[in-house]
């Protein structure tokens, strides 16, 4: 699809929009967790932030790895599921590649999990302690279609990277 010259600009402004919000979060959340080096107190601040500035946000929250099994965390948002099924869903896609999946339709991800029927997009991204090893992803959800991209990723990235500053 040709995009107009206005379309194009209009993209850029978004985009520069959606990272300066991240980088606004990021101080204020660098505000936040200074008080204690608990990772757990520090992602629950990051999702209650992250959670009531970022419109398009659902649900916010960390599954944690429990011998084998993703359990969740803090969150912020409906009830979600307390123990995701084994290698099934987004959050374990994540954990098994390592990497960030993006998913801008949940119905049309294989094993999508679903804890509340509003859920239409997510993204999770995996996190991993000091010595670089996966032991949590973060997971949101938005009620909007396609409503996470690359942009979200790094601004995401940018505040667990407060987990050990
Ligand atoms: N959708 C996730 C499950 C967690 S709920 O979104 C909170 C998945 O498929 O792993």
């Amino acid at each position: 699809m040709v995009e107009t010259f206005g379309e194009n600009i209009g993209n850029l402004i978004n985009m520069s929009s959606k990272l300066e919000k991240y980088d606004r979060l990021y101080e204020q959340i660098k505000a936040y967790v200074g008080s204690t080096d608990d990772i757990w107190a520090r992602l629950a601040t990051m999702e209650a932030v992250l959670h009531h500035k970022m419109q398009a946000f659902f649900w916010t929250g960390v599954y944690a790895l429990v011998e084998d099994e993703l359990i969740v965390r803090s969150y912020q948002g409906p009830v979600a599921c307390q123990k995701l099924r084994h290698h099934t869903g987004v959050c374990w896609a994540a954990m098994k590649s390592g990497e960030t999946v993006i998913v801008p339709d949940v119905e049309s991800f294989p094993g999508h999990i679903a804890c509340n029927s509003l859920s239409k997009s997510e993204i999770v991204i995996p996190i991993r302690n000091r010595e670089g090893h996966l032991f949590a992803c973060l997971d949101v959800d938005s009620d909007r279609l396609n409503a996470f991209d690359r942009e979200d990723e790094e601004g995401l990235k940018k505040v667990l990277s407060l987990l050990y500053d």
